[in-house]
């Protein structure tokens, strides 16, 4: 089946279940390791799990749970996505992105992607919230490679501004408004799942990471490609290998968003209420 035909399966299977709940659905937000407690503040009207949709993959991965939630919070329609997949757990990368594609077929326009991520900067506090401006896939892959799908995007999709600045800002003034701390850098895909050496940290540093992780990037890609405007903001949940002394462990990752998540909460939810103004 052509990537596109399995799209549009998935698409039309999440439609039939919604009904008219996807007119006026514009925002959605990914929810990192740790994080999907988020959902807590959302009223619920639908919930679809992965394993019900067509051609979606499954997610394994402890702390996240595999499903699409789709209701409201500050008077916003929303989608959110409770678990996502990796590239680490043996999905093909098109299988990682599939999720994002399918919502922007469904009409997504605003994507929050978050994440746990380890520091590379040494200033950042464990744990604290960046905002994502840039990214560096390290990975040595990227979603698009194969056909492009032309009902999706270019060929060649720009990537000058994958981190939307109107988006970006807004996120920053609510952080302000809402007095919370954020600080801004730029992301580095690994492919994981082993964490980095503190060789590979260092190298990060010095090509200009302030975090590093194992998510989000081909999920930005995949969404730039469709247009989708996208803001990204990382749990730095441990100071990367190397950065301080102690071993890492994902126990210690999940601790940290426990952690961190009501700030986190309350900034994503303050910002889903300042996307709908801009809808309006
Ligand atoms: N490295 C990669 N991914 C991560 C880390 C890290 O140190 N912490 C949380 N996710």
């Amino acid at each position: 089946m052509r990537e596109i035909d399995r799209i549009i399966e998935s698409v039309n299977y999440i439609k039939n279940k919604l009904g008219s709940f996807t007119d006026g659905l514009n925002t959605a937000v990914v929810l990192g390791s740790g994080l999907g407690d988020f959902v807590d503040n959302v009223e619920v009207i639908h919930t679809i799990d992965y394993k019900e949709i067509p051609n979606f993959p499954t997610s394994k991965v402890k702390g996240h749970k595999g499903r699409l939630i789709f209701g409201r919070c500050k008077g916003q329609k929303i989608l959110c996505m409770q678990g996502r997949f990796h590239y680490y757990e043996g999905h093909p990368q098109v299988d990682v992105v599939l999720p994002i594609r399918v919502i922007g077929k469904l009409g997504i326009k605003n994507l929050i992607l978050t994440n746990a991520a380890g520091g590379t900067n040494p200033d950042f506090n464990i744990p604290s919230l960046m905002i994502i401006n840039d990214h560096i896939n390290f990975s040595g892959y990227n979603p698009l490679i194969g056909d492009n799908i032309e009902e999706l995007g270019p060929r060649f999709p720009d990537m000058s501004n994958i981190y939307n600045n109107d988006l970006t800002e807004m996120l920053k003034l609510t952080a302000r408004d809402s007095k919370i701390d954020v600080r801004e850098g730029v992301y580095m895909y690994f492919s994981g799942p082993s964490y980095e050496t503190p060789a590979e940290v260092k190298m990060a540093r010095i090509l200009g990471a302030d975090a590093v992780g194992m998510s989000t990037v081909p999920e930005a890609i995949a969404a730039r490609h469709m247009n989708i405007k996208i803001c990204a903001i990382s749990c730095i949940t441990n100071h990367a290998a190397g950065v301080s002394k102690s071993n890492l462990n994902h126990e210690e990752v999940l601790e940290a968003s426990e952690e961190i998540k009501d700030t986190f909460n309350r900034l994503i939810l303050n910002f889903v209420e300042n996307i709908g103004g801009l809808d309006e």
